[in-house]
């Protein structure tokens, strides 16, 4: 929630600005706004080892380099303007360290370090920087001359930046959560969290602060990533041709060249580098109601209940602000929730998880537990005077904690206690972390305000970006240090690179429109191949109605993100602080724009719950792949042209994605659409619902159906389906899982399945089940290979063979023949058999 921006200015970061002038400049007794020293590497006269990994420059300038193998194809530059300070970094994963290593030459006009699969010249004059593949020897990287730094006698280092070559046909991705189209080429944005309720396509800050890119040049792809924690821009082409810019404001200019050749590669390296979550508990991935906000007890009650009447799906009911007294995150009104932990009990009970609401900003009064503990402890931001900082959010007065100091975020933790351990809350939603702060066109803290940055205290330019994920790290540790047998459950806003080591996230305040619909899918596709997979929107719009349509398409393509929450605003205003609070309840009685599943009539009701069902039946596939992404750094969801970056189709079907390695999802955007075209990369393909089998490299015009959207399915592929259920609970006691083989000469699938919850998978208790598919002629084989020792609820499989030719005579089980429990249906061969089968041959 915010109020409306005012207009900025906008000027030119580049240009220094006339009243400003430059060190050599200003002799004499002359004064003038402010005084500037440029930056540069200049000549280099040596380059120096440093241990077997790094490499530092000798040079004339007064920016210093620093080159390190983080391994054959993760290069980071790290530019400081004078000495390297200390070397610290939030977004990179805790024992993450250079280990490659590189060989050093010195030719006439530059050195070179060479790894296995990159050469890197830095040149003699002026330490411009550029990467070969030394496989084709085509340049990945070049920089149009050094890397640069403005300092001002006022305002310290406000610049530090790198300008590379790059061309029109170059396609730029990633950014974390820009509403704007797929490729960024010839656009330009800035990295700074705000609170962007309502925002539109076109919004330039959003909620993350996510620096990093990928480039796709040639066929070639590689990345690069900023960790600056300041202010950052990226300029694509956007305002010089030929050149790509990227500049923070202030700090070091410290990247990570990170080469592909795949756009997959790329991910799963900055992974390496960042961090990937630990899988979640299984009913975090199951379909969430949420609203702001369900109370009193007796509503969220009839809820629950009307999610089991109507019978449909739902694992966790979120509760927004007003659960608490007065805005006082920890707290309870007892008015509304007299005896939470009973409550809360029933609902698990009956299948539900319990999720709420705690905000960074804290209420400022003096018998508040919260606060007086804090001030007592001095846990809150500061002013540059020594002041506290305090400002308006949902309390008219708040204050925050500093989370960027080591002991705020273990005084943090332990808050969580009472309702974590003792009244049985499952999961947190951290909100409002940008640091949002109501009544001011900033939006946020003035940049004055100090904070530990563990152990280097700075101001808020400086931490702004990485507040918000540093207070979902406080939770995420502090729930762990409580219950150390659980998985958390976070979500979380503002985040920075690396953030998803500690919380999913939701797109924030989006609007319930058509437009919004297909930024919702960009947007998650975009965050998950920028770091982020455990994410999701508000489905169905947080600002206004969607239609019963539009309703119904959003849950159809949320089955496919792997947050799948309903959210909306209900009848709350804008800016709705204390002074409102009356009439906010006042609308809430009213209870118009409810946005439940079954809102929208009988016939949008059977869609939604069709759509829902879906997810639960998909969900061992879901969750098989999202524990790939655990352990491999690939985003579960990625654009087409992550599977295939040469294929320019793959590039214009913006829309179309992959969920895991099998599924691929053609979502419906618009309004009335009576088909959708869509289009099949290379390799071959079969219709999720028809069995209908494709040769890929085609479009197709497909018809669309109320009921669903188009969904594809990999040859080759072994799909692990479940029968519905109500909740993932549920799931452990189902005794079948289904095993739909989609027929191909040759292919290969996982299931992963545990207890669903904990921590039993590390030492073993887990399957992880390898299909491997082959045909030959008639014959067709599959075999399963079994790892781990979790004793699954599942005891038989049904096999589905889908793209039989002709149907089997002959079927044999772990080399018997089998002639029970064999069923012919139209398009797909069912065959019942053991889950621990070895092998099955069908003639
Ligand atoms: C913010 C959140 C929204 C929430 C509201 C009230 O606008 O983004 O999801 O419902 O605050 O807490």
């Amino acid at each position: 929630m915010t109020m409306p921006k005012m207009k900025k200015k906008v000027v030119d970061a580049f240009a220094p600005a006339a009243h400003l002038t430059s060190a050599e400049e200003a002799t004499g007794t002359d004064r003038f706004d402010d005084v500037y020293t440029e930056h540069r590497i200049g000549k280099v006269s040596d380059i120096v080892a440093d241990g077997n990994h790094a490499f530092v420059l000798k040079s004339e300038g007064k920016g210093c380099l620093r080159i390190e193998c983080w391994n054959d194809d993760t290069i980071r530059f790290r530019f400081t303007v004078g000495k390297a300070g200390r070397d610290f970094s939030y977004a990179r994963a805790e024992g993450v360290q250079p280990a490659g290593e590189g060989k050093l030459t010195e030719g006439k006009d530059k050195y070179t370090i060479e790894t296995a699969t990159l050469n890197i010249a830095i040149g003699r004059e002026d330490g411009a920087i550029t990467i070969y593949d030394r496989a084709s020897g085509a340049i990945l990287h070049k920089t149009q001359d050094s890397l640069y730094g403005r300092s001002t006698l006022l305002e310290g280092v406000h610049q530090v930046r790198l300008q590379f070559e790059t061309d029109k046909k170059e396609a730029f991705y990633g950014l974390g959560d820009k509403a704007w189209d797929t490729n960024l080429q010839g656009s330009e944005w800035s990295n700074y969290t705000e609170d962007a309720f309502a925002y539109g396509k076109d919004r330039k800050l959003l909620y993350r602060s996510i620096p990093f890119c990928y480039g796709l040049r040639n066929g070639h792809a590689y990345g690069l990533f900023l960790d600056n924690s300041y202010r950052s821009h990226f300029d694509f082409n956007a305002k010089k041709k030929g050149v790509a810019t990227i500049w923070a404001d202030g700090g070091d200019f410290d990247y990570y060249f990170i080469n592909g050749p795949g756009l997959t590669e790329v991910a799963t390296r900055y992974h390496q580098l960042t961090g990937t979550p630990e899988l979640p508990p299984l009913w975090a991935m199951g379909f969430h109601q949420c609203r702001w906000s369900y109370y009193p007890e007796q509503r969220v009650r009839d809820l629950a209940a009307s999610f089991r009447s109507k019978k449909i799906p739902c694992d966790a009911i979120y509760l927004d602000i007003d659960y608490m007294d007065g805005y006082r995150c920890f707290t309870w009104n007892k008015e509304y929730f007299p005896d939470p932990k009973k409550m809360i009990g029933d609902l698990k009970k009956d299948g539900f998880h319990t999720v709420v609401m705690i905000d960074p900003g804290i209420r400022v009064d003096e018998d508040y537990h919260v606060y007086a503990d804090g001030v007592e402890k001095d846990v809150f931001c500061k002013r540059g005077s020594g002041e506290p900082m305090v400002g308006p959010v949902w309390p008219p007065e708040c204050v925050w904690p500093d989370y960027t100091n080591p002991k705020v975020r273990d005084w943090w933790g332990p808050l969580y206690k009472e309702l974590y351990n003792e009244q049985g809350v499952s999961g947190f939603w951290n909100d409002m972390n940008e640091p949002a702060m109501f009544k001011v066109n900033n939006l946020t803290f003035p940049d004055d305000v100090r904070h530990d940055y563990d152990g280097a205290p700075t101001n808020h330019k400086k931490a702004h970006n990485i507040y918000g994920m540093q207070m979902t790290r406080a939770s995420y540790d502090g729930l762990k240090a409580l219950q150390p047998a659980k998985r958390p459950f976070l979500l979380g806003r503002a985040s920075f690179s690396g953030g998803q080591r500690y919380a999913a996230l939701w797109t924030g305040d989006n609007i319930a429109s058509w437009e919004h619909l297909q930024i919702a899918n960009r947007q998650c596709l975009r965050l998950a191949i920028s770091g982020y997979s455990l994410v999701g929107t508000d489905i169905g719009g947080f600002v206004d109605n969607p239609t019963p349509e539009m309703m119904t398409r959003w849950l159809q393509l949320a089955v496919f993100h792997p947050v799948m929450r309903v959210h909306s605003m209900g009848n709350n205003t804008d800016g709705a602080a204390e002074a409102e609070a009356e009439e906010v309840k006042k609308a809430e009685e009213l209870n118009r724009q409810d946005q439940e599943p079954w809102v929208h009539g009988k016939e949008a009701t059977k869609h939604n719950r069709k759509a829902i069902e879906m997810r639960y039946q998909l969900l061992p596939y879901l969750y098989t792949a999202f524990r790939q992404h655990v352990k491999t750094g690939k985003p579960v969801l990625r654009n087409l042209f992550f599977y295939d970056q040469e294929d320019p189709q793959c590039r214009k079907f913006g829309d179309q994605f992959f969920y895991g390695d099998d599924l691929l999802v053609c979502p419906v955007l618009t309004e009335g659409a009576k088909s959708l075209q869509v289009y099949l990369p290379k390799g071959e393909w079969y219709d999720f619902w028809s069995g209908e089998f494709h040769i890929g490299g085609k479009r197709l015009r497909v018809k669309t159906k109320a009921d669903r959207i188009p969904l594809f399915v990999r040859a080759g592929a072994t799909l692990p389906t479940v029968d519905v259920v109500q909740n993932t609970a549920e799931m452990h006691k189902l005794r079948d899982l289904e095993l739909s083989i989609f027929a191909a000469k040759n292919g290969e699938s996982q299931l992963y399945w545990d207890a669903g919850e904990g921590y039993g998978h590390d030492a073993g208790q887990y399957t992880l089940r390898t299909y491997k598919m082959n045909r030959l002629g008639k014959k067709l084989s599959l075999t399963q290979t079994i790892e781990g020792d979790f004793n699954a609820s599942f005891k038989r499989a049904q096999i589905r063979f889908v793209g039989l030719t002709q149907p089997p005579t002959k079927v044999v089980v772990d080399g018997r023949k089998q002639t029970a429990g064999i069923f012919y249906g139209k398009r797909a061969v069912v065959i019942n058999v053991p889950f621990d089968f070895k092998s099955i041959v069908i003639s």
